[in-house]
């Protein structure tokens, strides 16, 4: 699809990769709905970013929370064809900590947020846009999910964001096999290292041990650079069901 017909749904869009793909598209004349939890930076980025954009505060986890505020958000937008699932949260912990085992509610919350928020996101979404008018090779709409390198080489207390983003990797084929037959592709973006508040927070001497281990190029990834995948993702009708590296080659260490 062309990016001036995209309507999109972007979780997470208050902040770092989210409100990066929030300004990429709408500088590409398409319409964003910003779903996030936070409620001071979420006014504020659709604020910033002009008439095409909107915010809804929206708990990804929560199943009627988000069937609400996706048809509100096609409503206002006249449509939906995109999901950009962005919402996410560390989880970070060793499995035996100094304070004792992971509490449970840690692995599972970390699972509920990036994993079960995606995809219940995508299947509310889905609902809607099984309904839209077939485009060029009867394309109806497109998801994008945020998975992680850790993914496929969690470091040492990443129990919790690594099985939740290789459940994000593991629904990806599945979704865009069951959804081919309504038009909707399916793919996952796993980035490396990106400079957003999530790494901002870090010790410095942990940033620049960061960029060090990134083989080229050596330096953290840019949110733009995130955005610009998601928009080659959105106007490449080929690519479907694929998890696409976005890292510099890094390769993460136990530590
Ligand atoms: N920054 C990186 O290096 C990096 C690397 C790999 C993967 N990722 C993934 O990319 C995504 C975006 O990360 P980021 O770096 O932009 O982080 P960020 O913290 O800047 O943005 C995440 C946003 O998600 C929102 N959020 C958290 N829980 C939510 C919920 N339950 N419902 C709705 N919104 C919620 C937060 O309020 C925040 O605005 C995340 O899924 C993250 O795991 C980031």
């Amino acid at each position: 699809m062309q990016l001036e017909q995209v309507r999109a749904v972007i979780t997470g869009g208050a902040s770092g990769l989210g409100h990066a793909v929030a300004q990429r598209l709408v500088a590409a004349g398409a319409k964003v709905a910003l779903f996030d939890v936070n409620e001071d930076k979420g006014h504020a980025a659709a604020a910033a970013l002009g008439a095409s954009a909107s915010f809804q505060r929206t708990d990804v986890t929560s199943e009627d929370g988000v069937v609400a505020n996706v048809a509100a958000a096609r409503d206002a937008m006249g449509g939906l064809n995109v999901v950009v699932n962005c919402a996410g949260i560390l989880g970070a912990g060793r499995v035996l900590g100094k304070d004792g085992p992971m509490p449970l509610s840690t692995f599972s919350t970390t699972v509920m947020v990036n994993l079960v928020g995606s995809f219940n996101v995508a299947k509310a979404a889905a609902q809607l846009m099984q309904g839209n008018t077939a485009g060029d090779d009867g394309e109806r709409g497109v998801i994008v999910n945020t998975a992680s390198v850790a993914a496929y080489e969690g470091q040492i207390g990443q129990a919790a964001y690594s099985a939740s983003k290789g459940g994000v990797v593991g629904m990806t084929l599945p979704m865009a096999r069951e959804l081919a037959r309504f038009g909707i592709r399916v793919n996952t973006i796993a980035p490396g290292i990106f400079w957003t508040p999530m790494v901002d927070g870090m010790p410095p001497q942990v940033q620049e041990s960061l960029s060090a281990s990134i083989p080229f190029p050596s330096r953290l990834g840019k949110p733009e650079e995130f955005a610009d995948t998601v928009a080659f993702i959105l106007t490449s009708r080929y690519l479907n069901g694929e998890t696409i590296r976005l890292d510099g080659a890094v390769r993460l260490a136990p530590k």
